[in-house]
């Protein structure tokens, strides 16, 4: 399945049927300087001539492949599209200069595998794709406070290219073909070494950025500045430590996700604890969490379909036969209402599950078991969508933002002298040491230890260099959520101290005035939630997310700093729960058709007071959306969940639908391509 889906996408296959990743190397277009990169090549890399599909009005930018300078690699470069900051003119091309404190950014996306185009495209970006193909201006692109170029790496990612021998064989590597690429990129630009670097970036970027700031530290002499890291929505721990703890974390926030079926709840729970995903975060911490291990079940072995057992085989085989029935039936038809009947049984069929021991299809992969469960029972998501980057989003399919046509056309790639010995593509599987073997090392193939392995040693060294350290989470994210974040930071060392020593709790605004999430810093580190936001937080909170880089990332602001026994901001008890609860509505629908379902606020009421009784649980209160909203016309069904819809246009205006059309001027923006691989952090 695996090897099919990836022979489609343009990789070579042999006729042993092994997998040989793409040969790519950059292309010489006309003008390129001959000898060493130096200042003379910056007219060679200014972009010029954009397809008249990219309005006008864009600062300088400029944009190129760069080689990383790894020996017996000479076609392996990195490539770069870097604008000047919006208003500017003449920035990244300013002579060095030792007094130039003129702040830059440099974006990195996650995957492994997934282009940074994707990111200046579809999140902080100056230009972005709608779901019509449309291009428009970003008014709140990161390059609006800063220079900021975005990289598409490791080296064979999107318009990086590679010979097939190539690939990185794991971070350390990956750290220093990136190293050697800034070498070459501040020869072109030599402001740039000595002006202060905010390196950022979202998903597996929080594996990237700890290993090259590590690889950075360990050199005698730095090519660039780095002043702070700024990772959000990071892997920096184990799949079980980022993903699967926090689902009990994640049910809380969106009950929904279990059709608020308080048995399910403890069945998930009691899961949760029997794999150890339990801990006790305290403030302080006291002890370092055990590692926490993800002993799979039956399910895992059908990933590699030649190993997995048929029993294993034909129960999947039911579950996607199954699957496929229900989302057949469409909502109006007889079947659609029986089914509504029955689903009530269905969430409640818990007798054939394991009780008290860990089951023994899904293991303790309890994020999976989470997702199939709604897919399974709950309605919207059983329609078939369960998006892991942004859990309200059940919406089937999802308008696409496909930057693909533009980036690969003649003209884009003569104008941001991109390779033509392969075309550009926003995610695809990253093959670490050149194999697709994705039984070595995590995951996804990548044998390097999870960052959480170092982190104390990388702060007290970024503490010694005066570079600070900022991870930030989107509240609506459920693929690397933030409760593993918060155990991450729990678990190391800044500072001289193991964790935060208060329990994040303090509000931050945005410019209006309006509560975005919670922020806490201490002892140089800085923590930021944002409520409402999925993964790819930028996409969802563009407003939100302009105010945190400049406030928090760009800037010294002191909102959420412990200083003796007081906080700057003050402490809200409110938001001092384990969870930020998300908002009762869930978009569905596809393309121009959307609706929302939420509950009825008696659902609501008595699941609030369940876990506020049933357990210890506390709950934080940010959105004031908890509340069930008037969403039309709301039937209450056999499961307690009542739905409506209506078309996308005149709903925009019910709160409900604000969030499936987050995007500025009501203009829908939905993720796509890098929801295709599952397992592919963005
Ligand atoms: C930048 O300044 C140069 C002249 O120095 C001018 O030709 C160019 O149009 C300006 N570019 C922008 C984007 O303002
Ligand atoms: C690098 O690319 C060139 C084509 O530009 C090719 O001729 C050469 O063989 C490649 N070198 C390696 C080491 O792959
Ligand atoms: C920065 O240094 C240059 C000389 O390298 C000098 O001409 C300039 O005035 C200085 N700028 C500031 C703001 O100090
Ligand atoms: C795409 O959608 C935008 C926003 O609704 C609209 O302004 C634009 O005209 C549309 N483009 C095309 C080609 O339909
Ligand atoms: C966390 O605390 C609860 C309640 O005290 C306890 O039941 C649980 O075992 C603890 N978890 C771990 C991993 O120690
Ligand atoms: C916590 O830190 C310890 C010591 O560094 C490490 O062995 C363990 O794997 C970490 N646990 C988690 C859940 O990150
Ligand atoms: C995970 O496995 C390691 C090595 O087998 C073991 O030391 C550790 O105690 C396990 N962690 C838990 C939480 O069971
Ligand atoms: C699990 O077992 C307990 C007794 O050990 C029982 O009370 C409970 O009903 C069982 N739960 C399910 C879902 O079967
Ligand atoms: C989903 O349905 C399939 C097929 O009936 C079943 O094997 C699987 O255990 C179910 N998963 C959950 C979490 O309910
Ligand atoms: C790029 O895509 C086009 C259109 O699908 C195809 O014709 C071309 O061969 C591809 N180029 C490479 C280098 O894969
Ligand atoms: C935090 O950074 C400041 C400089 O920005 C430094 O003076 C201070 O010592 C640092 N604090 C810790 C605990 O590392
Ligand atoms: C910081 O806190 C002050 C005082 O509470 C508040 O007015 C301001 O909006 C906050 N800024 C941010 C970015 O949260």
């Amino acid at each position: 399945m695996l090897a099919r889906s990836l022979c489609a996408l343009a990789l070579v296959c042999l006729a042993s049927g092994q997998l040989v990743p793409p040969n790519s190397f950059p292309h010489v277009w006309p003008g390129q300087p001959k000898g060493d990169f130096s200042p003379e090549w910056q007219s060679y890399f200014e972009v010029k001539d954009l397809s008249p599909q990219i309005p006008t009005g864009l600062p300088r930018s400029f944009a190129g492949n760069i080689p990383v300078n790894r020996a017996g690699h000479p076609n392996n470069t990195l490539f770069f599209w870097g604008f000047e900051r919006e208003g500017a003119n003449g920035t990244l091309t300013a002579p060095a200069r030792a007094n130039n404190t003129d702040p830059w950014i440099l974006w990195l996306q996650g995957g492994p595998g997934s282009s940074g185009m994707l990111g200046l495209s579809t999140e902080n970006g100056p230009i972005h794709v709608l779901s019509n193909g449309s291009w428009v201006l970003n008014p709140f692109s990161w390059n609006s406070l800063a220079d900021t170029i975005w990289i598409d790496q490791p080296v064979g990612t999107g318009f990086s290219t590679s010979d097939a021998k190539g690939y990185v064989p794991d971070e350390d590597q990956m750290a220093e073909d990136f190293l050697g690429f800034l070498t070459n990129l501040v020869k072109v630009f030599p402001s740039l070494a000595t002006r202060p670097l905010y390196l950022a970036g979202e998903s597996y970027a929080g594996t990237y950025i700890p290993y090259i700031v590590k690889h950075l530290f360990a050199r005698p002499s730095n090519p660039v500045t780095l002043r702070k890291i700024a990772i959000g929505d990071g892997s920096l721990g184990s799949l079980a430590t980022i993903r699967d703890l926090p689902v009990i974390n994640i049910v809380e926030t969106y009950p929904a996700i279990i059709g608020y079926d308080q048995d399910v709840f403890n069945y998930f729970k009691e899961q949760h604890h029997l794999c150890g995903f339990d801990l006790n975060l305290t403030y302080p911490q006291v002890g370092t969490f055990p590692t926490l291990n993800l002993t799979s079940g039956l399910r895992a072995t059908l990933g590699t379909a030649s190993t997995g057992s048929r029993a294993a085989a034909s129960l999947k085989e039911a579950f996607v036969n199954e699957l496929a029935a229900r989302q057949r039936t469409s909502r109006s038809s007889p079947a659609a209402s029986e089914r509504l009947q029955k689903r009530s049984e269905w969430k409640r069929d818990l007798s054939g599950r394991a009780n008290g021991t860990i089951d023994p299809w899904y293991g303790c992969d309890v994020f999976d078991e989470m997702r199939d469960y709604a897919l399974n029972f709950t309605f919207p998501w059983s329609n078939g969508g369960f998006d892991v980057y942004d859990i309200p989003d059940a919406t089937h399919p999802e308008p696409p933002l496909n930057a693909a046509p533009f980036l690969n056309n003649e003209r884009t790639r003569a104008a941001l002298h991109a390779p033509t010995s392969k075309n550009w593509s926003s995610s695809f599987n990253y093959p670490f040491g050149s194999v697709y073997n994705k039984s070595i090392g995590n995951e996804h193939g990548d044998p390097s230890v999870e960052p959480v392995a170092f982190l104390s040693e990388l702060a007290a060294n970024a503490s010694a260099r005066n570079v600070s350290i900022v991870f930030y989470s989107g509240n609506d994210d459920s693929q690397v959520q933030h409760r593993g974040t918060e155990v991450v930071i729990q678990n190391f060392t800044f500072g001289g101290i193991q964790g935060f020593t208060r329990k994040p709790s303090t509000p931050w605004f945005d410019d209006d005035g309006n509560v975005a999430g919670i922020v806490h810093q201490e002892r140089n580190l800085t923590y930021v939630l944002f409520a409402g936001a999925g993964h790819l937080v930028p996409q969802w909170k563009p407003v939100q997310a302009l105010v945190f880089l400049r406030e928090f990332v760009l800037g010294e602001n002191k909102n959420g700093t412990v200083e003796g026994s007081a906080v700057v901001g003050g402490e809200d008890p409110t938001l001092a729960g384990d969870y930020l609860p998300g908002g009762a509505e869930i978009f569905y629908g596809s393309g121009t058709t959307a609706g929302t379902s939420v509950v009825p606020s008696a659902t609501i009421a008595a699941w609030n007071s369940f876990l506020a009784t049933a357990t210890a649980t506390t709950v934080a209160s940010v959105s004031a959306s908890a509340t069930a909203s008037s969403a039309g016309n709301t039937t209450p069904s056999a499961s307690g969940v009542s739905s409506s819809s209506a078309p996308t246009s005149s709903s925009a205006t019910n709160g409900a639908l604000a969030k499936a059309l987050r995007w500025s001027n009501g203009l829908a923006s939905r993720v796509a391509g890098i929801i295709v691989i599952v397992l592919s952090f963005s």
